[in-house]
């Protein structure tokens, strides 16, 4: 049975990404720091018949990704797939962030993807078979509202790991990517406690060429494409945002 760990997978994306490699017939280890979130997340698995497990660990804290790490390989056997989901955003008027949040974002989204492939790349390593390094992360690497300075950079520096871990990682037949989803609608992937029906106006849709807002199956089917097909592919970027970053703007 092939092993995929997703980190932050309690619930939006990740939740997601684990549902639909569960029904691929993988066993998934999930971690998040949401316990609430990532104990209904595995009991949703398990009443679908998936073989899972859940890690009450921080990205951002090696000692909790070694734990993780440990406990899947223990369980569930090495990771074929590590998908690094994990993300937060902390939207605050650039003049007025403190260093120490500006530093947990970084530390969170771009320190956790790297101790996760760290630490998930060793036993791949040790196995010898190879693997694959799916990072999650988002237009707004290239592309920025106001406020956004932490999540953005974080994000900016996560493409840049990714092509650094694919040629370090190259002889080991581990192959690294990444994804930059745009506006992916999550609302009705949150714990149930959180949930909402989501609801789009016309406007949100319409600035999309495709003309909606996308949903979690969207970026689940492109890391399927990654995890399984695309052998000839590492170190790479794919935007799968609807075409919302490549519509021109002009100001009428
Ligand atoms: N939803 C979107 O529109 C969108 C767009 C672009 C990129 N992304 C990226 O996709 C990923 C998932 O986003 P989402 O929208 O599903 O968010 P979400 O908030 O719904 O889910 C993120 C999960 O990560 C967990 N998490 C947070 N910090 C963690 C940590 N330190 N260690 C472990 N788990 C942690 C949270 O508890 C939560 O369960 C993020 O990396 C995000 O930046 C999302």
């Amino acid at each position: 049975m092939k092993v995929i760990a997703i980190s932050g997978g309690g619930q939006g994306l990740g939740r997601a990404i684990a549902y639909h490699f569960a029904s691929l017939g993988y066993a998934v280890s999930l971690s998040d720091t949401d316990a609430a979130a990532g104990r209904e997340a595995l009991a949703a698995l398990k009443a679908k018949g998936a073989t899972a497990l859940f890690a009450h660990a921080d990205v951002g804290k090696a000692l909790d990704v070694k734990a993780w790490m440990a406990r899947t390989v223990k369980e569930l056997g090495v990771p074929d797939v590590l998908i690094n989901n994990a993300g937060i955003m902390i939207r605050k008027d650039v003049l007025k962030l403190k260093p120490e949040e500006f530093s947990r974002v970084i530390a969170t989204n771009l320190g956790g993807a790297f101790l996760c492939s760290q630490a998930a790349a060793k036993v791949m390593a040790k196995r010898g078979l190879g693997g694959t390094i799916i990072n999650i992360v988002s237009t707004r690497a290239f592309m920025s509202e106001p406020n956004t300075e932490g999540y953005s950079a974080s994000k900016g520096g996560i493409v840049a790991l990714t092509h650094a871990m694919a040629v370090s990682l190259a002889p080991y037949r581990i192959r690294v990517n990444a994804i930059s989803p745009g506006w992916i609608e999550v609302r009705d992937w949150q714990k149930s406690s959180k949930a909402e029906a989501p609801h789009h106006s016309q406007e949100d849709r319409e600035q999309h060429p495709v003309g909606r807002v996308g949903i979690p199956a969207d970026i689940a089917e492109a890391c399927q494409f990654l995890a399984e097909s695309a052998g000839f592919m590492t170190g790479q970027n794919i935007t799968i945002d609807g075409g919302m970053t490549v519509k021109m703007i002009y100001a009428e």
